[in-house]
């Protein structure tokens, strides 16, 4: 039996992330965790915060706070919205925990015994204003690519290229502004990324055609552009210290410049992926804590990673487009590098009998986009999801969001859209089905599944079109096919309402009350198998089918060829609440005109 390691990418702790992050990351991988668990299969869904670097420091200055205490009440905001969307994650933790720092700090020792590290004088921007080094995104200014003219120092939000600070042109200071900027000499460790290229390829190559096209040619382009070294240290003080002084000569005899490293942090996208690690540990920590069973063995969580342990493992990473270089190009280099040692000829051999595992699917995404333009957190453009929840409960959302993920290509958000899809699928087409066959049952066959009556052609259809959908969706879901697992879904919602209307219980109650019953037991198993495969999409409504069941819970997984009878006869059932209200009209203008509905110019 496979487990399933699953994450999605670490969100920035910079303040509430809005409905574009919850669609290219942490809400398909909660589908899919949900979708894995629900199959029996033992599936660990981790996430956290992303707490380091330039944007913490620049978000934490701009709510006067310091950034440890910033990145605490962030961390606690962030696990509560995600939870109150029903975010299944087994660990949600901090990149900026122990286990991070401790782990940080050994694959950079490794990698520099192995002889992957290696110091360079840098060119760094330093604010003559501001009296400080600017690295990352503490500079703005013109992308040399695309001209775009409020690029960041790390990566341009238009391109999507990676850059360096000194690229930049007409180069500014996040803090002040100031452009009084002069580039001074800075020692810093490089990961040596270009020895990993034909790796990197191979391994790239293999999951070509299994992996979404989007991913493998944004992967090749890196390796087609000619894979440069990579600077994973920073003149911040917020970060994992470099703790060059523990470390061991390389293989060519050399140690490290501790003068010249002295003060500096690991950049964040060197500390953030191994969080997934860490995250791991802190996930066996908790566990073995509220058991009483002490501190975590290694093994607790290393079987999810290393060596033999984890041979049954499919690891699974979700993200956005703009984070797939930093996983098919980065992170594999910092775990292929921990693997392997170099020796001063320049020689690779194995260095470690219990190897880290790569990621076996990756699955990204296109933007989700407001109107056509983007998401931005630094412009408050668009629906963030602490204003989501204020507006409709979770469930509304997950739908829309899943329904319309951004998979082929960039996706759009607009008020109306949302409505009328939203209303369809969840009010008429699912809602309406559970309503009209439960009301049913509570007032002609008091409230219980009937018994009586035999399956004829009519039922003999149904289930074989709804064996057949039900196979269809869960090849989709296993495939991570979240756009079309959700027309699946909505497909089988539809066989659903097509039988009611052709089996016709309210007409057949008066002539025929054996074919009603079984129309009705039919329409009641339905319902508990819509309970059951809508689960991962919109939970908290599948809980609220489930009980009006008297289910507990929405339970596992359905075979697809088990048929219809899910129910036992006799069971007792109700009616739940209306299930979606449908979204107004009035609705709709308030919220564009609150959230701004038109166009970017
Ligand atoms: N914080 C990054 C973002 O929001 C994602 C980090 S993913 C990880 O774009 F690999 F670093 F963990
Ligand atoms: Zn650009």
């Amino acid at each position: 039996m496979t487990r399933i390691l699953i994450t999605s990418a670490l969100p920035y702790i910079n303040g509430v992330k809005h409905l574009g992050t919850l669609a290219g990351s942490m809400l398909p991988a909660d589908v899919y965790a949900r979708f894995q668990r629900a199959r029996g299969r033992e599936t660990l869904y981790l996430c956290a915060t992303d707490e380091h670097g330039t944007p913490t420091e620049l978000a934490a200055a701009d709510a006067g706070m310091d950034p440890a205490a910033f990145c605490a009440q962030q961390h606690e905001s962030q696990y509560d919205l995600g939870r109150r969307f029903g975010l299944s994650w087994d660990h949600f933790g901090r990149s900026s925990s122990p286990q991070n720092h401790h782990l940080t700090q050994r694959f950079a020792q490794e990698l520099w015994e192995a002889g992957f590290i290696e110091e360079r004088i840098t060119q760094q921007v330093y604010s003559r204003t501001d009296k400080r080094f600017l690295p990352d995104r503490y500079v703005i200014g013109t992308c040399p690519h695309c001209r775009y003219e409020a690029a960041r120092g790390d990566q341009c939000e238009n391109c999507t290229r990676v850059l360096d600070p000194a690229d930049l042109l007409k180069p500014r200071s996040a803090v002040s502004g100031s452009s009084d900027i002069e580039i001074l000499p800075s020692k810093h460790l490089f990961l040596r990324q270009s020895l990993f290229a034909d790796k990197l390829r191979a391994w790239i190559d293999e999951k070509k055609g299994s992996w979404p096209l989007l991913v493998t040619s944004i992967a090749q382009k890196w390796l087609d552009e000619g894979l440069q070294d990579r600077g994973i240290t920073r003149d911040l003080s917020w970060g994992v210290p470099v703790n060059a002084g523990d470390w061991g000569p390389n293989p060519d005899g050399a140690t490290p410049d501790l003068e010249g490293l002295a003060g500096k942090v690991f950049y964040v996208w060197f500390d953030a992926p191994i969080e997934y690690i860490a995250c791991t540990w802190e996930w066996a920590e908790a566990r073995s804590q509220a058991s009483g069973t002490g501190p975590a063995t290694l093994q607790s969580w290393e079987r999810w990673w290393r060596g033999e342990a984890a041979a049954d493992v499919t690891y699974v990473q979700f993200m956005g487009k703009d984070n797939v270089p930093f996983h098919t190009v980065g992170f594999p280099c910092t775990l292929v590098g921990a693997n392997e040692r170099r020796s001063a000829d320049g020689a690779w051999q194995v260095a470690s009998n219990a190897p880290w595992k790569l990621v076996d699917k990756l699955k990204g995404f296109n933007w989700l986009d407001y109107y056509g333009g983007r998401f931005s957190t630094s412009q408050q453009r668009g629906v963030f999801m602490d204003q989501a929840l204020e507006l409709l409960p979770p469930d509304y959302w997950r739908w829309w969001i899943t329904a319309n993920a951004p998979e082929g290509d960039d996706a759009t958000f607009v008020w109306e859209q949302f409505q009328a899809q939203v209303n369809a699928d969840l009010a008429d087409v699912l809602g309406n089905f559970v309503n009209r066959i439960l009301k049913f049952t509570e007032t002609r066959f008091e409230g219980r599944v009937p018994d009586g009556g035999v399956a004829g052609p009519l039922e003999n259809r149904l289930i074989a079109d709804v064996s057949a959908k039900l196979s269809e969706l869960t090849a989709l879901l296993e495939a991570i096919e979240m756009r079309k697992a959700c027309q699946a879904l909505r497909q089988l919602w539809v066989l659903g309402n097509q039988y009611l209307t052709e089996a016709a219980p309210w007409t057949a109650m008066k002539t025929d009350p054996e074919r009603a019953a079984v129309a009705v037991r039919m329409g009641l198993n339905l319902v508990a198998l819509f309970s059951r495969v809508a689960a991962p999409f919109i939970p908290f409504t599948a809980e609220t089918i489930a009980e009006a069941l008297g289910q507990n819970g929405t339970g596992t997984w359905p075979e697809p060829d088990a048929g219809l009878n899910l129910l036992a006869v006799g069971q007792a059932v109700r009616a739940p609440e209306v299930l979606f209200r449908k979204i107004e009209d009035t609705q709709v203008a308030e919220w564009r005109d609150r959230f701004g509905g038109v166009a970017e110019a």
